[in-house]
């Protein structure tokens, strides 16, 4: 059973043990939806002040909806568009302070004031993005993205040993 933390409360130390519980709820598990599933779980509970916590996916040439903690959203994000596709299409996270100033934003919750999209890559290949949206501007910052890249890298190691075929 998944015990809840009494995080500490610095950002640092939290974001190391985030990442542990991570590996620990992973370990020897395959199924990619199943890891997704619950990585937007354990976000969602670890992160303060967020609406939506959740995974595009990269699927015939587009981002499809994966699974996610929030409000139901948009299902598809053509490349290039949006933060998601801006994350794909840069190749580097999209933090984004005020999403009402970043060009062809999509609203998929009209709450969401700040963003963060993470690109996924698994062995060279895109995998599709973490998406996580704020009900406040300027929620995210530089260790925010530092540590959730980290989150995002140890994600994919897991979900690289789902058979990639699943996956597209
Ligand atoms: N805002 C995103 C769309 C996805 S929702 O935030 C869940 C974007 O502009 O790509």
């Amino acid at each position: 059973m998944f015990q809840s933390t009494n995080y500490s409360g610095n950002r640092e130390k939290d974001y190391v043990l985030l990442i542990k519980q991570l590996q620990a709820l992973n370990e020897g598990e395959r199924n990619h939806i199943a890891i997704l599933a619950n990585a937007s779980a354990l976000l969602n509970q670890f992160l303060s002040n967020v609406n939506w916590v959740g995974f595009y996916l990269w699927k015939d040439e587009e981002l499809v909806l994966g699974p996610f903690q929030g409000l139901p959203a948009c299902i598809r994000i053509p490349y290039g568009k949006g933060v998601c596709g801006a994350a794909l299409s840069e190749g580097k996270t999209q933090l984004v302070k005020d999403v009402h100033a970043f060009p062809g934003h999509i609203a998929c919750d009209s709450a969401s004031q700040s963003e963060i999209v993470v690109p996924l890559y698994v062995n060279d290949s895109i995998f599709g993005v973490l998406d996580i949206d704020s009900p406040t501007t300027n929620r995210f910052d530089s260790v925010d993205q530092y540590h959730l890249e980290k989150f995002a890298k140890i994600l994919m190691e897991h979900v690289s040993h789902d058979a990639i075929g699943q996956i597209q």
